[in-house]
């Protein structure tokens, strides 16, 4: 990193205790990168919502002090850009915190910053295990792939099928999904018979269809990052004839985001999938939250998963705020986090001390008609799952 640079970070650090005003009240920034326009738009809009929501309940303020929020475009995976972005947000708005990132490699781009500048990133989805291992001032709201994988590798195992295929995105949650798929699907008796890389920016997925047909498998787990690309591949898994196959499809929630199920339409019935939320979980929290979206929004038609990842991680960023008692020194703000538990709309978490990823309920869900709309709906909870993922030799 240049000197200008450094200078530039550690005096931007230096300058929120020269905000505070002479009653000690100060505007605290947290700055959010996500996708706010094109094909993943529906993201930035799910965080922003969820923390504008957060904030109508509990208030923008801590003790003396408001918490602000700015938010930054970046409307695909792009590491330089993500990095340049958060430079800003550090430098010109003096953000105390960053957070949001969608993507793993824009989230994988700032630890250098946030250690430099000794800022805590709060990550709301980026789901590889490894990013947390990069810097200790990450803190992870959303899930990992292994996660929700080894639950499901699990059931599937015990649904007596034997032969499955992994088809993923060719990039860091795609090859943990893979990676999490086959130790556990294997370690309970079952093959992986061909494991498929797909390029992250794929659109036309029959050819991957086709050699998903070809290999034999009765089952098989895929993982795509919440989009275009989740909406594209289920529905070439109809269109080309693996469901009338009777081949069985299986993969985590990101295939199945509520935002998503009007397009896939009836396509989406019976998909198996594993999450930590869904838009249906029962309970009086969740049913509190959807409604609260529809009462400042308008509608709940963007609640997914992406809504908790915000609620959640804007819960963590003023449970920071609230023990600093007013300018955040990074590493501090999150060693006050470590081992912190709350009820959530998705059921109880707790920020584990060492890899700073949240513990929670995995849930088995189907895709199920509800009032003629298309939900996930829980059939089996599987509590206390860890981050299987993290530190793991790979
Ligand atoms: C990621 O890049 O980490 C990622 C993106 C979208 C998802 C899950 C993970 O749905």
């Amino acid at each position: 990193m240049t000197r200008t640079l450094r200078n530039a970070l550690l005096g931007a650090a230096f300058g929120l205790a020269l905000a505070a005003g002479p009653a000690g009240a100060a505007t605290i920034k947290v700055g959010v990168v996500a996708p706010f326009s094109g094909p993943f738009g529906v993201v930035g809009k799910s965080f922003k919502e969820a923390i504008e929501l957060y904030q109508a309940e509990h208030g923008k303020t801590v003790g003396n002090d408001t918490v602000e929020f700015v938010y930054k475009d970046l409307d695909q995976a792009n590491p330089a850009q993500s990095k340049a972005l958060s430079q800003e947000l550090i430098v010109k708005e003096r953000v105390s915190v960053l957070a949001g990132y969608f993507f793993t490699p824009d989230a994988l781009a700032v630890a250098p910053l946030i250690d430099e500048a000794n800022i805590p990133c709060v990550i709301f989805n980026a789901a590889t295990s490894a990013i947390t291992e990069k810097s200790p001032r990450y803190v992870r709201t959303s899930f990992t792939l292994w996660q929700n994988t080894v639950p499901l590798a699990e059931y599937m195992a015990k649904q007596g099928i034997k032969k499955a295929i992994s088809a993923v995105s060719d990039y860091g949650p795609g090859i943990d999904g893979e990676a999490a798929f086959k130790a556990t699907f294997e370690k309970h008796g079952g093959t992986v018979v061909d494991t498929i890389r797909m390029p992250l920016k794929s659109a036309d997925f029959a050819p991957f269809m086709q050699r998903i047909k070809d290999s034999g498998a009765e089952a098989v787990y895929a993982f795509l990052p919440a989009g275009p690309a989740t909406l594209a591949f289920a529905k070439a898994f109809n269109d080309t004839g693996l469901r009338a196959a009777g081949i069985k499809f299986f993969g985590p929630g990101d295939l199945t985001q509520e935002p998503d199920l009007p397009a896939l339409g009836d396509a989406a019935l019976g998909i198996t999938t594993t999450f930590n939320y869904s838009r249906a979980h029962d309970s009086a929290m969740n049913k509190a939250f959807v409604a609260k979206h529809k009462e400042m929004f308008g509608s709940y038609d963007t609640v997914t998963f992406t809504s908790v990842g915000a609620y959640d991680g804007t819960h963590v960023i003023y449970q920071m705020i609230k023990n600093a008692g007013g300018r955040i020194d990074g590493a501090k703000a999150v060693e006050s986090v470590k081992g912190m538990s709350w009820e959530s709309p998705r059921g109880p978490l707790t920020i584990d001390p060492d890899s700073r990823h949240v513990t929670q309920t995995i849930y088995l869900r189907t895709v199920e008609k509800v009032d003629g709309k298309l939900e996930n709906v829980e059939k089996e909870a599987f509590p206390k799952q860890p981050d299987y993922g993290y530190k793991l030799a790979k």
